[in-house]
């Protein structure tokens, strides 16, 4: 069977190519369904894009890759899809924005954008080799036990990354890159808990406190939850993504709270008041008992002079940790590094030197922050190749 382009991945990047291609076009998958990922996300919600979404939300190599792809086709182009489509949505929190009602929309809407586009699909097929041709590349197919032999003027890499293998996960478009000489980057796991080997946190699991967390090169306010594993939480999510095995992370406990002042006002009205009584008013009751073991906390607040109160705070707001690593690709929301961005054309995501051949999504290097910006980068690299093809 011939086809003009074959695309291989029928996630977020890969439906969106095929809702654009011009030509015949086939969408293979090996899972049993289309958009697995975007049914689980944003809590069954889809959390499909954001507002404020530009190049200084994302990581890569050459953080100027995704400016011309994400210019093309904004958050705003995304969102007219989905308003023509009458899927209603609400922005949650930081211009994040959801489904009103289920996740399932979004794939029904690329779904019926791909049938609009005249696109193929097939699920439960998987590819078992694939070379390049004169005019294109031929590829066997493995589909309801029978090999099928295809060809195809251009293929598209949209098998995204390696997190959450067990919803079959692969590095398929990372092997084929390299099979056609492209380089890889380091890939990692990326939007992802944090670990504690020594269980630390394990009496404080299941509490969350608004928190800034920093490294070196950024910081995040958002909440940040302990686990019995270690931490998790949006703040802790992002800063992952540029954190180092080994590296100290900062947690500011009271990002927006002049506690020092707060303290010795409290001193001066009620200094009889326990220091521990006063602290649970600003931060959760559990955390203040477990901070009591590890910072001094004894007494009231009269017994408390200006120099221990100052201490406090800034053991509160400059705690330092270093996790002793990440939970990996079993519970990463995506993998950072990819397919390298010098080798692909930022306007079309087609490799420099292979003809035909194009890497869209979370497969290619630039990875995007938490809070709606990887479906973003998946919606704008799919639509720039299928316009291009
Ligand atoms: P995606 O992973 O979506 O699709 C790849 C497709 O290729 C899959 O259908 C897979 O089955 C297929 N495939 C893989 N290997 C193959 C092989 N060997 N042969 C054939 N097919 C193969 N982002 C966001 O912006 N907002 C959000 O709310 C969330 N929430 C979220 C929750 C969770 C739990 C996770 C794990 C991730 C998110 N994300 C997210 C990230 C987002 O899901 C992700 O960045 C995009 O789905 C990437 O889109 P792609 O199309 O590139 O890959």
């Amino acid at each position: 069977m011939t086809y003009d382009t074959i695309i291989l991945g029928a996630g977020a990047a890969g439906m969106m190519c095929a809702a654009h291609c011009g030509g015949r076009v086939l969408v293979i998958d090996h899972a049993k369904a289309p958009g697995e990922k975007i049914r689980i996300s944003g809590g069954g919600r889809c959390n499909f894009t954001n507002m404020y979404a530009g190049p200084g939300n994302f990581l890569s190599q050459n953080p100027h890759f995704c400016k011309s792809a994400l210019a093309r086709h904004t958050q705003w182009d995304f969102v007219d899809l989905v308003n023509r489509h009458n899927i209603t949505w609400h922005e949650k929190t930081l211009g994040q924005l959801f489904c009103d009602g289920s996740s399932k929309q979004i794939i029904s809407m690329l779904l019926a954008e791909m049938e609009r586009a005249g696109a193929e699909l097939w699920v439960q097929a998987s590819v078992k080799d694939l070379r390049k041709t004169e005019s294109g590349f031929a590829l066997s197919v493995e589909r309801d036990g029978k090999r099928l032999p295809l060809i195809c003027t251009n293929l598209v890499l949209a098998t995204g990354g390696k997190s959450i293998p067990k919803m079959g996960a692969t590095g398929l478009a990372y092997d084929i890159a390299q099979q056609f000489g492209l380089q890889v980057t380091e890939t990692r796991a990326a939007l992802v808990p944090f670990t504690f080997t020594d269980g630390r946190f394990k009496a404080l699991s299941g509490v969350s406190v608004p928190a800034r967390l920093t490294n070196e090169r950024i910081s995040f306010d958002e909440a940040m939850l302990f686990t019995h594993r270690g931490l998790s939480g949006p703040s802790v999510l992002q800063l992952s993504s540029y954190w180092r095995e080994g590296e100290v992370i900062r947690v500011n406990l009271i990002p927006d709270l002049p506690l020092l002042d707060l303290l010795r006002d409290q001193r001066q009205a009620g200094g009889r008041k326990a220091l521990t009584t006063e602290l649970a008013r600003h931060l959760p009751a559990r955390l203040v008992d477990y901070l009591r073991h590890h910072i001094p906390l004894q007494g009231n607040l009269a017994d408390q002079c200006d120099a221990a109160l100052s201490e406090l705070e800034t053991a509160l707001s400059d705690w330092k940790l270093t996790p002793s690593g990440t939970e990996g690709y079993r519970t990463a929301e995506v993998t950072l590094g990819g397919i390298d961005t010098d080798g692909l054309s930022s306007k079309t995501m087609e490799a420099r030197d292979v003809p035909g051949l194009y890497a869209i999504g979370e497969a290619v290097d630039v990875t995007g922050w938490l809070g709606g910006y990887n479906f973003q980068w998946a919606w704008s690299s799919g639509h720039a190749a299928g316009v291009a093809i």
